[in-house]
């Protein structure tokens, strides 16, 4: 493990037992990331993203799920912790900020005495400098009037005030990682902007990592500077986010490209699809995952399980053809699965 990585997440697989039996939601997920840095994590609903944040918080139910591999985290695996061990690392050394600010914010608490408690809970630190501290970083947000915000009630504050006290809470113990899942997708726009702008500050400011979990393609452009996308529980494709945007060498993140809608594209055309479903988690194939839905898969795909190679530096891809596609000698063979 280099010196500068923050997290080592090293072939993880995370098993969850059913009424139907046992499903692998993770599914032999590997990466890191360094300090400074943002890894953007993407993917369609379902393929893994927050249980993968789960698993590194170690949130998971234990009674229901089982884990495989290594969460290297401050020379610790996070896997063979126990829970008072774990419970000082969560919230002060690895923090994680959500979509819905409702409930993680307590309703009968004003934000202020949040804040100060989230601080208390990890160390000896005085109310007086803790409230202090609590000023600091959440002037450090950019939210106006920030002592009349302290006094208030989180019912007192717009989406987009609540999740800046979210962030301000998440970084009052100053984490070297920060999970940060889907906290934009119920913002409006301009709120939004103005929030990843400050979890890029933030990251700067605090030399700290943070893993971003989007949907949004659009976002990882703006924010990111790595990105693993994600299928069916495993890393398919894994690059700086420069060369992910210049040449995406998997079918999948191509799809998930072209599903983007930019300024030069007619608003009146359609966007691109990927088409068919995700397979289910108590039904995945045995080759490639994307096969079935994947306009360049062969035999071997729906055979053979791809490996995750290094195609360039920095740059890795989970597909048999992808320098056939890259390069142009592949052919579309199935037809079934021909974008619409
Ligand atoms: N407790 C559980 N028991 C069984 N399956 C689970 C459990 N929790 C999650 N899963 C399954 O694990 C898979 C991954 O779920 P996860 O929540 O990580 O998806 P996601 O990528 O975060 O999706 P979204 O974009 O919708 O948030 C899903 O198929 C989900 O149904
Ligand atoms: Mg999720």
């Amino acid at each position: 493990m280099s010196a500068s990585h923050v997290i080592d997440v090293r072939n993880l697989r995370t098993h969850f037992h059913t009424e139907k039996g046992r499903v692998t939601a993770v599914d032999d997920v590997s990466f890191h990331v360094d300090r400074n840095e943002i890894l953007g994590v993407v993917g369609e609903s379902g393929c893994g993203k927050s249980v993968t944040s789960e698993a590194i918080m170690q949130l998971l139910n234990p009674d229901i799920t089982d884990f495989e591999g290594e969460i290297v985290f401050g020379g610790e695996n996070l896997l063979t912790l126990g829970e008072d061990r774990l419970s000082r690392i969560r919230g002060k050394d690895i923090s994680m900020i959500f979509q819905d600010t409702t409930s993680s914010l307590n309703p009968l608490y004003t934000v202020g005495d949040q804040i100060i408690e989230a601080l208390q809970a990890h160390g000896r630190v005085s109310r007086k400098a803790a409230a202090e501290a609590a000023l600091k970083v959440v002037s450090a947000t950019g939210i106006p009037s920030p002592e009349k915000r302290l006094k208030e009630y989180p019912h007192e504050l717009s989406g987009g005030m609540r999740q800046r006290i979210m962030i301000a809470m998440a970084l009052v113990c100053e984490p070297r990682l920060l999970i940060a899942d889907e906290p934009t997708t119920a913002l409006d726009v301009t709120t939004q902007a103005q929030i990843l702008d400050l979890i890029t500050q933030m990251k700067r400011d605090f030399d700290m990592g943070v893993i971003f979990i989007t949907h949004d393609m659009g976002v990882v452009a703006e924010i990111c500077d790595r990105v693993a996308v994600m299928y069916l529980g495993q890393v398919i494709e894994d690059s700086t986010v420069e060369s992910l945007f210049e040449a995406p060498l998997h079918p999948y993140t191509k799809g998930l490209m072209q599903a983007m809608p930019t300024i030069e594209s007619d608003p009146q055309a359609d966007l691109y699809t990927i088409k068919g479903k995700v397979p289910s988690l108590s039904d995945v194939p045995k080759g490639c995952r994307f096969a079935a839905r994947c306009p360049f898969s062969t035999e071997k795909c729906v055979a053979q399980p791809p490996t995750l190679d290094v195609a360039t530096k920095g740059h890795k891809v989970r597909c048999w053809h992808w320098q056939a596609i890259a390069d142009g000698s592949a052919c579309k063979v199935n037809a079934g699965a021909e974008v619409g």
